[in-house]
């Protein structure tokens, strides 16, 4: 039986939605290019991980700052790779990873392991929560873990005998395990949607910008409303919503006093003043949202604008590439950020701001 093997790496790692590997890997691969980084870009299919591998370590610091997580797409996380280690003995997986950290020479103040979310990935839940405490423990007493070092080593169990070591600075991942932000669905929304617009609002947005920009009094159009999921996350943060919809709305919300329903096209729907939010989750062609957008913030009915962009054809990346032009094109000032949340499907959410 082979023993326990630690192969240093440099390089890239993100966690995404299963299938989309080929996706965040692109991305990955695109910007290191752009940064003139040499590497290769890793995906493997349905594994829910993507990476890119520096050619030379020394780009280290380049590359984590040409792949921020904050600017990537498909990207649920992002940490630096820092090495592998492989057959790791079932009846002590503790020895090995600290050898290998010792060789790394890292020194955190918290750690995380880690599993993908795709079906192989969610097996590993269990082991990596019974790793967790002697792990902790281990580098601690290591120093390794220490309170005053900086920022969070991720432990990614890929197998039962494979870990990768990973970590990544203060404020530079998502702070949720796995990237994804565990939200409770809200028994009296009207429909799981609701979670898409919950956790945009999270992850889009920092803690100023929810209180500066989701004020009571504000005045919001959905369009795509019904059942009313996303009209409910505004209602309860006593936002006004026009709700335009030909389908029906949850009883409740239309008897909140804030919302008004207005059955119509939602491609032809103009508000008579200015609102503060435009929200839109209609299903349809990416590029008629994406010309949609651009015209209201272009005409200056809205100031804000979060909206869903499905992608259910092959070449997604480029669709949203073309999407994303078209509303630069018509807002050359504009300020978008875009990422396929853990609550999306086959489709991304962008939070587009104009700046006056
Ligand atoms: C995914 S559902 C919206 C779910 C909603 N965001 C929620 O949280 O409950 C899409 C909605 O878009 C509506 N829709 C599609 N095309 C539309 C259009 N042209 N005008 C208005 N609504 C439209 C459909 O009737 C459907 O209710």
């Amino acid at each position: 039986m082979t023993g326990p093997a630690f192969t240093p790496a440099a390089g890239r790692i993100v966690l995404c939605r299963a299938g989309f590997e080929g996706e965040a890997a692109g991305e990955l691969g695109t910007r290191a290019a752009a940064a003139q980084i040499a590497g290769f870009a890793r995906a493997s299919a349905g594994s829910g991980i993507a990476s890119f591998e520096l050619h030379d370590p020394a780009e280290r610091s380049t590359l984590t700052q040409a792949t921020c997580w904050r600017d990537l797409i498909f990207a649920r996380t992002a940490w630096d790779l820092r090495g592998r280690v492989q057959n790791l003995p079932a009846r002590d997986r503790v020895a090995p990873l600290l050898e290998a950290l010792h060789m790394l020479q890292l020194r955190v103040s918290a750690l995380q392991l880690e599993h993908a979310d795709s079906d192989a990935g969610r097996e590993l839940s269990g082991l990596a929560r019974a790793l967790t405490a002697p792990l902790c423990g281990a580098l601690r007493c290591a120093g390794i873990l220490h309170p005053e070092a900086a920022g969070t080593l991720h432990v990614l169990l890929t197998a039962g005998d494979t870990a990768w070591l990973c970590a990544a600075a203060p404020g530079a991942a998502a702070p949720w395990p796995g990237g994804i932000p565990r939200l409770r669905f809200p028994s009296a929304a009207p429909s799981r949607s609701t979670l898409k617009l919950e956790e945009a609002f999270l992850v889009l947005m920092n803690e100023d910008e929810r209180t500066r920009w989701l004020q009571p009094g504000m005045r919001a159009v959905d369009l795509g409303a019904a059942p009313g999921g996303w009209t409910w996350q505004l209602v309860r943060r006593s936002i006004r919503v026009a709700a335009v919809d030909n389908g029906p709305m949850q009883p409740a919300l239309l008897d909140s006093g804030l919302v008004e329903h207005v059955r119509a096209d939602g491609f032809r729907y103009r508000p008579a003043q200015p609102v503060d939010w435009l929200v839109c989750d209609m299903v349809e062609q990416p590029r008629r949202i994406a010309q949609l957008l651009a015209q209201w913030l272009a005409e200056g009915r809205c100031r804000r604008a979060l909206f869903n962009l499905k992608l259910p054809m092959k070449k997604r990346r480029e669709e949203v590439q073309l999407c994303l032009g078209l509303l630069r094109d018509a807002l050359p000032d504009i300020e978008l950020r875009a990422r396929q949340l853990y609550h999306d499907r086959e489709e991304i959410t962008v939070l587009a701001l104009s700046r006056p």
